[in-house]
C-alpha cells in the first residue's frame, strides 16, 4: 500500500509532527539569522541539513547560499521530507532537495561545504562512526556544524533530548575533527550548545602575528 502524502489525515499527522519539532514562537529563541550569520555560508556553497526536520534551518541556510547553492535536508521520516518540500515552494526556493536518510548511512550526491545539525545529535546510533564516515561526504576544507541541547534546558526537562557539548567535542575528536568555533549566544537562553567542527588534517588559519616573527 502507499503512503498517504497529501490527504487529510497525512497533512494533520505532518501538522502534528511540525509542533513538536517547532513551536510557533522559535524564532524569538533560537535566533536563526544569528545562528546563519556565524556560520559565513558563502553564495553557492552546498549545505547538508541533516536531520532537517520540518525545514526550519534548510529554509535560512538555502537563503544563504543563494540560487546557485543547493541545501540538501536530510532525514529519515518521510512525512519531513514532504513537510520541506512544502517548506521549499512556500519559501519560493528551488534550491533545496530533499535526501532519504537511512539510519546512520547518509549518501549524498556531492560533497558539502557544511553540514548542519540541530537537535539531531542526540537520535544518532554511533555519533563517531557516522561522523567518521561523514567526511568522505565533506569538500576541502568542509565544516560541521552542530546545534544541540544542553542538560538542564527545556528539551531536558521535557524530553531528555540533550548532549553535554564536551561529550560532542570528545566524540567529534575521536572522528578525526577538531573544534573551529563555538558561538555562545544559545547558551543562556535556551540552553543549546552551537560549535563548529572542521577536519583535524585542513590547515589552520595563518595567525598573522606568529606568521611574523623571526
Ligand atoms: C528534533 S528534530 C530536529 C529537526 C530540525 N533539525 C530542527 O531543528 O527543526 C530531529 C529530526 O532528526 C531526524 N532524524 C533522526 N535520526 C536521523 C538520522 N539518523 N538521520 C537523519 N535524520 C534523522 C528526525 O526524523 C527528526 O526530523
Amino acid at each position: 500500500m502507499s503512503r498517504d502524502r497529501g490527504g487529510r489525515q497525512a497533512r494533520l499527522r505532518r501538522a502534528v509532527k511540525g509542533l513538536l519539532i517547532s513551536s510557533p514562537g522559535r524564532d524569538g529563541w533560537q535566533r536563526p539569522a544569528a545562528v546563519i550569520g556565524a556560520l559565513g555560508i558563502r553564495p553557492g556553497d552546498r549545505i547538508a541539513d541533516l536531520g532537517a526536520g520540518t525545514g526550519y534551518f534548510t529554509v535560512h541556510l538555502a537563503r544563504a547560499t543563494g540560487p546557485n547553492g543547493i541545501t540538501y535536508a536530510v532525514d529519515t521520516d518521510e512525512d519531513m521530507l514532504d513537510a520541506i518540500e512544502e517548506a521549499a515552494a512556500r519559501a519560493g526556493l528551488a534550491n533545496i532537495r530533499p535526501i532519504r536518510a537511512d539510519g546512520g548511512a547518509l549518501a549524498l550526491s556531492e560533497r558539502v561545504d557544511l553540514a548542519f545539525l540541530c537537535n539531531v545529535y542526540h537520535h544518532l546510533p554511533d555519533q563517531r562512526g557516522y561522523f567518521a564516515r561523514l567526511a568522505a561526504q565533506l569538500a576541502p576544507g568542509g565544516r560541521v556544524a552542530i546545534v544541540e541541547a544542553m542538560p538542564g534546558g527545556r528539551m531536558a526537562r521535557l524530553f531528555g533530548h540533550v548532549t553535554p557539548p564536551g561529550r560532542i567535542r570528545e566524540d567529534m575528536q575521536a572522528a578525526g575533527y577538531r573544534l573551529e568555533s563555538a558561538p555562545d549566544f544559545l547558551v543562556d537562553r535556551v540552553r543549546q550548545s552551537f560549535q563548529v567542527f572542521t577536519r583535524s588534517e585542513a590547515p589552520r588559519a595563518v595567525d598573522p602575528i606568529a606568521a611574523r616573527r623571526p
